[in-house]
């Protein structure tokens, strides 16, 4: 097996780093496991399976899945979100998800929004591939292809007017879903699902929440008590294309979901 790529600038410079605070992401992201119908759905979880979910953030959708399986195990690269998933009563673990520490324990993995955050897309599919027995399947739901690209173009051209190049501060990866089938046909997946999903998305509150909540590395970029002024900017910027009356803000949200199968007959 190849050894994991080095980190990126970008995942060392503290600058550029997404810190959660359970406290926010609850008020903020709570829809993010209210939405995860669809992703349970093709997980279709059995009573005797064991799952592993991969970016457990503060363990919402893991605790919904607990009660249908044996065992579930959450992984999180956030230390804050994984003492908020333990509060659960939940067995969950400090992890990179570029360098996962499974070898065959799983019959499942689940993966909520998380994928994107991982910025070295053949290492998080090694990392799933070993940590699964043969047989083992991943139900993932990641950002796809345009995903949010209304408010990462809004941030990106609010760094540029202060003279910052925002398209290098990008922390996301997005794949189409033709570039992320390769990636797992690749290293020996079976692909049996794979679709691309608009779903724009009401937010629970102003877009400013989100923001502060998961735009950080762009944030990030400018000085702390300069950020509610670029806030304020990258909100009216997107006033007139993510906010509905009557509705509320609008996130431009496209999904990728996919479930893909290590044979049986794999080795590694
Ligand atoms: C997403 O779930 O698609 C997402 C969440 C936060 C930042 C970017 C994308």
């Amino acid at each position: 097996m190849a050894p994991p790529n080095r980190p990126s600038e970008r995942e060392t410079d503290p600058a550029r780093a997404q810190r959660w605070d359970p406290a926010r992401y609850a008020e903020h992201g709570r829809f993010v496991a209210d939405l995860a119908g669809p992703l349970v759905a093709l997980l279709a979880p059995r009573p005797d399976d064991e799952i592993l979910d991969l970016g457990c953030g503060d363990g919402a959708l893991t605790a919904s899945i607990a009660p249908r399986c044996r065992r579930i195990v959450g992984v999180d690269a956030s230390p804050d979100q994984v003492q908020a998933a333990r509060a659960l009563g939940l067995d969950a673990r400090v992890a990179d998800g570029h360098a996962l520490p499974f070898d065959s324990e799983f019959d499942a993995i689940v993966t909520n929004a998380a994928l994107h955050w991982m910025t070295r897309p053949d290492d998080a599919i090694d990392g799933m591939w070993r940590a699964l027995r043969p047989g083992g399947r991943v139900a993932g739901e990641m950002g796809g292809a345009g995903n949010v690209a209304r408010i990462s173009g809004a941030l990106v051209d609010a760094l540029g007017r202060r003279g910052i190049d925002g398209e290098s501060r990008f922390p996301w990866y997005f794949p189409t879903p033709s570039a992320y089938r390769r990636k797992l046909a690749a290293r020996g997946f079976e692909v049996t699902e794979m679709a691309l999903v608009e779903r724009p998305t009401t937010l629970p509150g102003d877009i400013s929440g989100w923001l502060e909540t998961f735009a950080e590395p762009f944030l990030g970029a400018v000085a702390a008590d300069r950020r509610p002024a670029m806030i304020a900017e990258v909100r009216d910027a997107l006033e007139p294309v993510l906010y509905r009356p009557g509705t509320g803000w609008v996130a431009d949200y496209v999904r990728l979901r996919f479930l893909a199968v290590k044979p049986r007959a794999a080795e590694g």
